[in-house]
């Protein structure tokens, strides 16, 4: 048997979770409400949040669990990409538990762990093609076995969590916006306004430009009715999220022709987007791929990610020793 705590702490959720031979037991997320009101992440703030956070959410996650801390075989933890500081405090207090605990130490990159995430419950099969979207990454990943994967698309600036985040600043809405367009877009027609797809080659993806077309288009728009933003909020939050989901959609189609798969998941916090979900639903159903979408719990950011991850690297007894460090960024 093996007993897995993983420790995620990359941008501004604290999470710890307990997995016990590749079943969660426990995942316990500590979400950050400091930064609401400064439309993004403020990196020093999310680091001495970390630092409250950490030792109860491990506790939390060891009894919720129903095990003694004890029974713990490993401690796997998020290495990188992510901020320096939040980062620095889940792989110091991941070190400083398995030497006052003489366990091994098992480094986990992000981006792999919300791929990974797909092996709590349905376990594809390999190869299959991830569309990876969170609020800082957004990759189209070749995945030919747990840690053999190979980046075939990706962003040249923005996001998408940033086009959703960047969005919902621009009509007012509290960080992080993408919940919230999701929300009002349920009540609103996807097409009452239309916004540019990019041309970018091959599998790469742009949204700066779609950020500034949004700009232009709400700020002319208020100048001519003050109460636009207010009148039209459920149009302007569905017609974006349109706009968005067929971006992705239409280079994971793309790449799912050019590599001939048509086994495709998504993964990220993006993947959380009930526009992505459907549109993924109906694509799948127009194509004949088979799907694969994460609970909730493990789109955005969250432990038992890295936990599910660690899991296999310890089958494999790969561990790192006490002198490893954080890695803002990190390629796999
Ligand atoms: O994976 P994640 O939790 O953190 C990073 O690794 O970045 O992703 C966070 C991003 C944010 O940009 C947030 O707005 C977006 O995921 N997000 C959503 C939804 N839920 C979270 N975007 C659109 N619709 C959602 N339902
Ligand atoms: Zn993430």
């Amino acid at each position: 048997m093996a007993v897995i705590l993983g420790i995620e702490s990359s941008c501004d959720d604290t999470s710890a979770s307990i997995c016990i031979d590749g079943k969660i037991l426990s995942n316990i997320i500590a979400n950050q409400l400091v930064h609401q009101n400064y439309g993004g992440v403020v990196p020093e703030l999310a680091s001495r949040v970390h630092q409250q956070n950490i030792v109860p959410a491990v506790q939390e996650a060891i009894s919720k669990a129903k095990i003694h801390k004890n029974d713990i075989d490993a401690v796997a933890f998020t290495r990188g990409p992510g901020l320096l500081g939040s980062l620095l405090v889940g792989t110091s207090f991941a070190k400083a538990f398995a030497l006052a605990n003489k366990l091994p130490l098992i480094e986990v990159n992000h981006m792999q762990a919300h791929i990974l995430a797909h092996f709590i419950d349905a376990k594809p099969a390999f190869p299959f093609l991830c569309l990876t979207v969170s609020g800082g990454h957004t990759q189209i990943v070749l995945v030919k076995d747990y840690f053999d994967m190979e980046i075939i698309g990706q962003t040249t600036d923005d996001a998408a969590g940033e086009a959703f985040d960047k969005t919902a600043k621009i009509l007012g809405l509290p960080y992080p916006g993408g919940p919230l367009i999701d929300k009002f877009a349920k009540e609103g027609n996807p097409n009452a306004f239309k916004f540019p797809e990019p041309q970018i080659p091959a599998f790469d993806f742009s949204f700066s430009g779609l950020k500034t077309s949004i700009l232009y288009f709400v700020r002319d728009q208020v100048k001519a009715d003050p109460d636009f933003i207010g009148n039209n909020m459920n149009d302007i939050c569905a017609s974006v999220q349109n706009r968005i989901v067929t971006i992705l959609l239409n280079k994971l189609k793309k790449a799912a022709a050019e590599y001939k798969i048509n086994r495709v998941a998504i993964a990220g916090g993006v993947s959380a987007n009930s526009g992505l979900r459907d549109g993924l639903n109906n694509t799948a159903a127009e194509l004949g791929w088979e799907v694969f979408i994460p609970q909730f719990q493990y789109c955005t950011d969250n432990a038992g990610m890295i936990a599910i991850a660690g899991y296999y690297k310890y089958l494999k007894k790969d561990f790192v020793g006490q002198d490893v460090t954080p890695q803002a960024r990190m390629r796999f």
